[in-house]
């Protein structure tokens, strides 16, 4: 097999840090390469090199790409020898329709005049080609995260891409989407179209790589050759630096019979189309010192639900009833729940979670800074003591806690959203997908987290796509599937089948 790509000591330096120390990376045609490594190992910045985000003159190093020394100025640069980068943080404009996004800066033009019956009829062809089954006039906006990972793709395959760039991909699809686009990746595999593969989801590298490259605080570790078939222990030795004999702390049950949030037929309607119910007739409880968990597909409405009843930050025409500590509670707005002692940590951590352009010192004490003033007044020594603890508790990886957010890697910027939630100390904390984005040795550390905010009496509810998450950090599990609860079992008692059943057999009630 050739080489099609070849970066040659990459180094790249940001003020006071240094991303890239001398990593190489060496890729032959038409394979799928995984990049691995911890929060903040250069996974991303590597591939911004390689794009031309970063352009040629602002790293050190070599790129050979096809044979030849490249020196992209720009993205365009990259794209027009096709090369497309696919990024973690999707970049689709929502009120757009998928086709305007899918051709967005590539317009299918005559004349000046965009051809929009060609367009749709092209963006439809490209739909089919990812297996996206929606109409190409949908607003992006419409869709939820993992159909726009695939309008993503369909416009990288828009320009004959020879090398797709995909940074994290899955990490938020639930499982049957995973598996479908890893399908399209070996798809493209026997096409000829070469991948570069970033996840943190270490089955499906270990299903689909051909080779690992391995990284650790900016520099490559390791290239592993995958034919022989590799193990995901192998892959994490390499990543961490250690083996990791636990991928969960032990669960020890703490939770009480006392109930801290008790919901009562909570159902809501979509915030447009007000005839759809998203939520529908929900009632269910979490006690203190519990981890509750909701598992479902993505689409059954778990957000929705815990967005709803969060100062009603989702929907409309909501009714039901909430009662926190055995009392009538009133959460109609973020400042009322949060008061009442209600925190939602979201999954989309852009658009809800974090101010980005803020420091991670201010992020961090955003939700609860009465508790870093003295009255009106902040106390910036204080705000700075409380940043710093959490940093060092979960380990963000940051030249200093003055970093603006906008410039952390992935997983770090969730790591500083699960801190601002658990400065704010609520009684009920509701976590939507907490672990998504962050690598295998600091997913142990969030569950500790959790562990012991149960020990300490918190009640917690946990939403994830990852079944064996909820399998592995829950007390108690409820199903969920088309805006209903449609099943409870103690985790105990539950498995990944018997969760699956649930929402089979309701799915067929409904449909
Ligand atoms: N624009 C920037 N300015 C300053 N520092 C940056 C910038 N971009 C990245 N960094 C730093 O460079 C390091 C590598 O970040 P990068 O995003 O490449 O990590 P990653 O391996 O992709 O991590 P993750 O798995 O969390 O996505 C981190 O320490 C990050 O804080
Ligand atoms: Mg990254």
């Amino acid at each position: 097999m050739s080489t099609i790509l070849e970066m040659r000591d990459i180094t790249k330096e940001f003020p006071g840090v240094k991303a890239l120390d001398r990593v190489n990376l060496s890729v032959k045609t038409g394979e799928i390469h995984a990049l691995v490594g911890e929060n903040g190992a250069g996974k991303s910045t590597l591939m911004k090199v390689l794009s031309g985000v970063y352009p040629h003159g602002t790293y050190d190093g070599e790129i050979v790409f096809d044979g030849e020394v490249q020196s992209f100025r720009t993205i365009r640069d990259s794209e027009a020898v096709g090369i497309a980068i696919i990024h973690q943080e999707l970049a689709l404009v929502p009120l757009l329709s998928v086709a305007e996004n899918i051709f967005l800066g590539n317009e299918r033009a005559a004349g000046g005049i965009i051809d929009w019956r060609q367009t749709e009829r092209r963006a439809a062809e490209l739909l089919e080609r990812v297996g996206l089954n929606e109409s190409p006039k949908t607003p992006v906006g419409d869709l939820g995260l993992g159909k726009q990972q695939l309008v993503e793709i369909a416009k990288a395959l828009s320009k004959d891409v020879r090398l797709l760039i995909l940074d994290e991909p899955t990490s938020s699809l639930n499982e049957q989407d995973s598996e479908k686009l890893l399908s399209l990746l070996k798809e493209f595999r026997r096409q000829g179209v070469t991948s570069i593969l970033i996840s943190h989801k270490l089955n499906e590298i270990s299903q689909v790589a051909d080779t690992i490259t391995v990284l650790r605080d900016g520099s490559t570790v390791s290239r592993l050759d995958c034919s022989g078939g590799i193990s995901e222990d192998d892959i994490i030795r390499d990543m961490v630096g250690r083996a990791l004999d636990d991928r969960f702390p032990p669960r020890e049950p703490t939770f009480t019979e006392e109930v801290a949030l008790e919901v009562v037929n909570w159902t809501v309607h979509h915030p447009i189309d007000a005839d759809r119910i998203v939520v529908r007739d929900v009632s269910f409880h979490v006690r203190k010192g519990e981890v509750l968990g909701i598992a479902g597909l993505m689409g059954a409405g778990r957000t929705e639900l815990a967005m709803s009843l969060f100062g009603r930050s989702y929907g409309r025409d909501i009714s039901g009833s909430a009662k926190i500590n055995g009392q009538p509670v009133d959460l109609s707005s973020v400042r009322r729940a949060i008061n009442a002692g209600l925190a939602y940590a979201t999954e989309d951590r852009k658009t809800y979670g974090l101010v980005l352009e803020d420091t991670i010192r201010r992020n961090i004490s955003m939700a609860k800074l009465d508790a870093v003033a003295d009255g009106m007044v902040l106390n910036r020594a204080r705000e700075t003591e409380v940043a710093e603890r959490y940093r060092e508790r979960l380990n963000i990886k940051s030249s200093s806690i003055e970093q603006e957010t906008v410039n952390l890697s992935g997983g770090n910027q969730q790591k500083v959203v699960l801190s601002k939630w658990l400065f704010a100390d609520p009684d009920i904390l509701i976590l939507d997908e907490p672990t998504r984005g962050i690598d295998v040795g600091a997913k142990f550390e969030i569950y500790t987290v959790i562990r012991d905010l149960a020990k300490q009496g918190k009640a917690i509810v946990v939403i994830s796509s990852e079944m064996p998450e909820l399998l592995g950090i829950t007390d108690r599990l409820y199903v969920m599937n088309e805006g209903r609860f449609v099943g409870e079992m103690p985790t105990h008692e539950a498995s990944q089948e018997k969760i699956m059943a649930r929402i089979i057999k309701t799915g067929e009630r409904v449909t």
